[in-house]
């Protein structure tokens, strides 16, 4: 593996031809979902905002997606923004080797620099474990009203993960029901 180059791009500046190949990243990283990233579809359910990626030469081989969006908690408030991080994926034949991790440590810092005050993560059990060795904190018995990527709404009770960014973690909201009126990224 020669040397990784890491670019962070905004959406609307990420020219059509790179698609195509994160789309086949997607599809490599999850394996049993790959039909959703076919024909050069780079998303599943909302549209990153940016996007953090790692390229050996020019091939993609770890990226995550970010949209800011607040949060609303429920039932008395306060909103509050998170960066919204999704399709975390790494390339099998590189997993275990720390890139996870290292990608996760970029997302922050973009969220620190975009002057955004926590990362958010919706994941599964499984992956929970990933998370927390890269440092992100499990938020315990909170549940999120979201849209899921068929466009139903769900209350999930999966890990929700968050990481400080702008703002220390105790100043997260302490309810246990959060509203993500947007679609799963
Ligand atoms: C999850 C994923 C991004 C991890 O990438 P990675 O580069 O292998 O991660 P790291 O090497 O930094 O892993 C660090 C530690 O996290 C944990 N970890 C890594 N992958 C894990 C997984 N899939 N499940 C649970 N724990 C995991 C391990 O403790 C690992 O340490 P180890 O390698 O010494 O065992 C990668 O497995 C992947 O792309 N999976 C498919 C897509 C996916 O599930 N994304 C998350 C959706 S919410």
């Amino acid at each position: 593996m020669t040397e990784l180059t890491w670019s962070v791009s905004w959406e609307t500046e990420l020219a059509d031809a790179a698609h195509g190949p994160l789309a086949a990243l997607l599809a490599r990283a999850y394996a049993g979902h790959a039909a959703r990233f076919t024909d050069g579809r780079s998303w599943a359910g909302a549209r990153p905002e940016l996007r953090v990626v790692a390229r050996d030469a020019a091939t993609p081989v770890a990226h995550a997606g970010i949209v800011r969006r607040f949060l609303r908690a429920l039932p008395a408030g306060p909103d509050v923004l998170v960066g919204d991080v999704g399709l975390v994926a790494v390339d099998p034949e590189h997993h275990h080797r720390g890139l996870g991790t290292a990608l996760m440590a970029r997302v922050v810092d973009v969220l620190v620099d975009l002057d955004v005050p926590f990362g958010f993560v919706s994941c599964g059990p499984d992956v929970e474990p990933f998370y927390r060795a890269a440092g992100w904190t499990r938020l315990p018995g909170v549940a999120v009203h979201l849209i899921d990527t068929h466009h139903r709404l769900r209350a999930d009770t999966d890990p929700t993960m968050v990481h400080a960014a702008g703002r220390p973690l105790s100043a997260w909201p302490a309810a246990q029901v959060f509203a993500r009126d947007g679609q799963l990224v």
